[in-house]
């Protein structure tokens, strides 16, 4: 059994020793195909693997038709927007995530661009701190969990957004709940993004959404850039002076945005949220295991093309 590990963005190495740890004691074939810069390679390495571990790495058609002998892909990390679900299960391919695996390093970035908006991008001006202040949650899914409980040590006043999520998960997580989107924009002095990119989602953070924010608002995106309406996002900027933009995922407008708003704006150079040695074991290792729980035993709990 052979398992490829494609990874753009590269797991630490003391993640990929334990995956191979558990690959080795199943009897299965590790094989590594790291920074690659070109889908070619990725389609070339593929081709005889049973078993795929990727990242945000992208599985389209293409590389599902390249992977003849592929029977299972799992993302190491929450978000599967990057694998084409109907084109696995049209290649009878098991798709896969590792939910939770990786939620505390995103909440932890998240509230390490939270201060950074605060204290001014560390220019040496005095800020703001985040005691006191309203922090909206917007999904209260792994990630938002981490990050109520991180910010609550920090003593803000935390709410949630998610339609999903009963209020009383919230409340147990002493979490006040908020029942639509505008009231947790209308409330908070800060928003937190942590809802995944679908159809309903893409673009859904508009300037109508961002304009109910009280003056000197923060928005954080540690979650998929696909949600923001760059444009509205922009417009928005040039009218409010006031509000900034931290994100660990750089826009398409990057460019224009750092001219526009330099002192109200930063991103990442490269998304690091899950950029961890404890994610990459847990999320690495999660896969593998289950990779290992499918073949031999059926076990398909983690499916997301059911
Ligand atoms: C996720 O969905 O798990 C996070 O966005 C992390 O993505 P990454 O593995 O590409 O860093």
């Amino acid at each position: 059994m052979k398992v490829l590990v494609a990874t753009e963005k590269p797991f630490a190495k003391v993640a990929v020793d334990g995956i191979r740890e558990v690959l080795d004691k199943a009897g299965y074939e590790l094989s590594l195909l790291e920074k690659y810069t070109d889908k070619k390679q990725l389609l070339d390495a593929v081709a005889d693997a049973d078993a795929l571990i990727i990242r945000s790495d992208i599985v389209d058609t293409e590389v599902l038709d390249a992977a003849r002998n592929l029977k299972i892909v799992v993302r190491a990390g929450a978000g599967f927007d990057n694998i084409d679900l109907a084109a696995a299960t049209a290649h009878k391919v098991v798709a896969m995530n590792t939910p939770g695996q990786n939620s505390n390093a995103v909440a932890e970035l998240a509230l390490g661009l939270m201060v950074y908006a605060v204290r001014n991008f560390y220019n040496g001006t005095s800020g703001t701190e985040l005691k006191g202040k309203k922090l909206g949650i917007h999904a209260f899914g792994n990630v938002g969990r981490n990050v109520a409980r991180i910010a609550q040590g920090f003593g803000m006043q935390c709410f949630a957004y998610d339609a999903y999520c009963p209020d009383e998960a919230m409340t147990a997580a002493g979490v006040t709940p908020v029942h639509s989107a505008n009231e947790l924009y209308s409330t908070c002095d800060i928003v937190s993004l942590h809802i995944p990119a679908t159809a309903e989602t893409k673009q859904s953070i508009n300037y109508e959404l961002l304009n109910r924010m009280p003056k000197g608002a923060i928005l954080v995106n540690t979650a998929r850039k696909e949600v923001i309406h760059e444009e509205e996002l922009i417009r928005l900027m040039t009218d409010r002076q006031d509000f900034r933009y931290v994100t660990d995922i750089m826009p398409t407008t990057d460019a224009k945005m750092r001219e526009l708003f330099a002192a109200r704006y930063f991103a990442t150079p490269k998304k690091m949220g899950a950029q961890t040695a404890e994610a990459n074991i847990n999320a690495g290792i999660a896969a593998a295991n289950q990779i290992v729980d499918f073949f031999q035993n059926g076990n398909t709990r983690f499916q997301v093309n059911k």
